[in-house]
């Protein structure tokens, strides 16, 4: 059994200080003028939590654990709430061991939204960008930070080797399923990624919350704001259909948004309320079901 238990260690090892030292490393590594060729470097001095997170995550994250989690959350049976209580209800996860911000996950949200309506964008991206991270929730559920953040990648397919971390996948029981380790894997040629399972996490879960009630571009800033293989390196694209191929210049707007707005000014909650409360109105009733 001594297998066994060194696996049972490693799932419940918690890897990060704080969700935010993983949006920090990302931040870092997509990074517009940092190279590619760059990655490497950038991923060998990353302090310890985030290499030990990668790892949780590259080794967990195989295609039975992904139905599961999507079996278990899709049907959005848990609970019911409205956005802004939403927010209010993520708000209560407090990272304390990050000494570098006091920001509440609130004003982070906030700050992604407000850049995106400063510079003009439509209503519906705003309210993409307010919401974004909302699946964070999950980590309230209890699931353990790598089936909530982390770069998403496909399951049931082989790996790119430009996944952050590739050499992680040797861990992932997955390796050792043939079918799983061909090109196309499960799926077929140009299928569309909304056929393509992902690596659990936020941006899934959000999803499926939200699919009946926002445009097909701002689900798409949602679903796959994490997936930096496809939006970033431009790996899969054999998985893509037309569809896809129409809604990635928007995945890529946002990006920006989601990486660099942490830096602005300090939103006031109570000063930008209102727009956003009325802004919610527009798209969703007032609770929905997660
Ligand atoms: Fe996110």
């Amino acid at each position: 059994m001594p297998f066994l238990a060194g696996y049972a260690i490693l799932y419940h090892m918690e890897a990060l200080n704080s969700l935010e030292q993983w949006d920090d490393f990302v931040e870092g590594r997509y990074d517009p003028n940092r190279k590619t060729e760059d990655f490497r470097k950038y991923d060998d001095s990353a302090p310890s939590g985030v290499r030990d997170f990668y790892q949780l995550n590259h080794t967990n994250q195989t295609r039975d654990f992904v139905l599961e989690k999507k079996r278990q959350y899709a049907s959005r049976g848990r609970t019911e709430m409205g956005i802004w209580e939403a927010l209010e209800y993520l708000n209560t996860l407090v990272d304390d061991s990050d000494p570098d911000t006091d920001l509440s996950q609130i004003e982070h949200c906030l700050q992604t939204a407000e850049a995106i309506r400063r510079d003009g964008h439509p209503r519906w991206m705003v309210l993409a960008g307010l919401m974004h991270d909302l699946g964070k929730v999950l980590c309230l559920y209890g699931e353990p930070q790598w089936a909530v953040v982390g770069d998403t990648f496909p399951v049931g397919c082989a790996w790119s080797n430009k996944i952050v971390f590739p050499e992680f996948f040797a861990q992932n029981p997955d390796a050792k399923v043939p079918e799983y380790q061909t090109r196309n894997g499960v799926y077929e040629e140009g299928c569309g990624l909304d056929k393509v399972d992902l690596s659990w996490g936020h941006d899934e879960y959000l999803y499926h919350v939200t699919k009946d009630y926002l445009p097909m571009e701002a689900l798409y800033m949602i679903r796959y704001h994490s997936f930096y293989p496809w939006h970033r390196e431009g790996q899969y694209q054999h998985l893509m259909n037309d569809q896809d191929r129409a809604m990635l210049p928007w995945v890529q707007k946002f990006n920006p948004y989601d990486l660099y707005s942490k830096s602005a000014a300090r939103p006031k909650v109570s000063d930008v309320k209102p727009f956003y409360e009325e802004l919610i109105q527009e798209y969703f009733p007032a609770r929905i079901a997660w």
